[in-house]
């Protein structure tokens, strides 16, 4: 017996293994863009989620050696891949989320809009095939123009007549995570703790951080609300420019995106207590569409949070009517080309 005592107890080892028990429901999720800056560490994270089940890689090249490499972590999810318009249908069949991060991503100089051009029509093909193939799906926008490629989605769903409002998002997750670290970091708050919600859209000036309604509540001065909404507003920039021609927001793109999906895959599995920000068709202001929180449930957007937009600071109130007219003309430039092209 004494012997016995040094021996080695031997486990199966897993990365976030108290994350891995089993789960009475699991989910299908497809990402279309897989083998991109944002698509490879987004399919690792989603590979980790004990809520899913199968996890299908799409994209227009390179994505074969992209499932491989994932396919080998020993946790659940099934990954499969599906490269080239050929093999997008069978991507898509019975899925229940599908995320969108392809398209190009912007250089040192660029604007969001900038992508307008080339990012358009690829939303606009896959948003199609989206909707002749899992009309039902809640379908997660990371491509930007968001301000845009949202509106263009809907239109697409529209003229294919599977249109649901509450089930199409734009992503602004990310906005979120970078107002919680910087407003962590400059009132030394735990990490853990803090949630800033940021409305309006996801491009410039049109990123308002509401910094009145952070949790915990802080006291910031002028200058601190100033510099902070403008760093939130341009950090995306902050990360092009240390990047430096290669490419943009990936990781902590990825990590947000994660968030959202397992956000709506709780929403799913029943969990009656999920909120998230994100650009969806709203009536919260005269806009057609409107970044705000959002109560998440198995249908999708349950309600819009209104709570947010009363009582805000002079300084949100201006920056809210300033946002309107950018974002406004990017939902009309989005609808437009969809128009255009029928
Ligand atoms: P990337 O260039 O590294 O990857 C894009 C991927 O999309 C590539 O693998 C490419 O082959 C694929 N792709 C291109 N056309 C396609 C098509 N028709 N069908 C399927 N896949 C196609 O770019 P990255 O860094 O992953 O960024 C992707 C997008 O996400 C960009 O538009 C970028 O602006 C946006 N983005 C959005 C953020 C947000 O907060 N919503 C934050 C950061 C980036």
């Amino acid at each position: 017996s004494l012997q016995a005592s040094f021996v080695p107890k031997i486990r199966p080892k897993q990365v976030f293994a108290n994350q891995l028990q089993p789960r009475a429901s699991t989910f299908k999720v497809a990402v279309l863009g897989a083998a991109g800056g944002i698509g490879q560490p987004l399919g690792l994270l989603i590979k980790m989620s004990p809520l899913v089940s199968a996890l299908h890689l799409y994209d227009i090249a390179n994505v074969k050696g992209v499932a491989a490499d994932l396919s080998h972590c020993n946790t659940p999810a099934k990954v499969l891949d599906f490269t080239g318009q050929s093999e997008l249908a069978n991507c898509l069949k019975g899925v229940d989320v599908v995320v969108i991060p392809a398209g190009v991503p912007r250089k040192p100089g660029m604007t969001r809009d900038d992508l307008f051009n080339i990012n358009a029509g690829i939303v606009k093909t896959l948003v199609e095939a989206v909707a002749d193939n899992c009309p039902d799906a809640f379908i997660h926008i990371i491509s930007n123009p968001v301000n845009s490629t949202v509106p263009i989605a809907a239109e697409v769903l529209k003229q294919k007549g599977v249109y649901n409002p509450k089930k199409l998002f734009g992503v602004t997750t990310l906005d979120v995570v970078r107002a919680n670290a910087f407003v962590a970091q400059r009132k030394n708050l735990k990490l853990i703790d803090v949630d800033v919600p940021v409305i309006g859209g996801h491009a410039g000036i049109t990123i308002l951080p509401l910094l009145s309604k952070a949790r915990p509540s802080a006291t910031f001065t002028e200058e601190e609300v100033e510099k902070l909404t403008l760093r939130i507003q341009n950090a995306g920039t902050e990360v092009v420019e240390a990047k430096a021609g290669s490419g943009s927001a990936t990781l902590s793109m990825a990590y947000a995106a994660a968030r959202f999906v397992e956000s709506s895959l709780r929403a799913l599995d029943g969990d009656g207590d999920v909120y998230e920000c994100s650009f969806v068709e709203s009536e919260l202001t005269e806009l057609p569409f409107f970044a705000s929180r959002v109560k998440i449930g198995k249908k999708g957007v349950e309600a819009v949070v209104s709570a947010d937009l009363q009582g805000l600071t002079d300084y949100e109130a201006k920056a809210l009517e300033a946002l309107k007219p950018e974002l406004k003309a990017s939902i009309e430039k989005g609808v437009a080309f969809v128009h255009k092209q029928a």
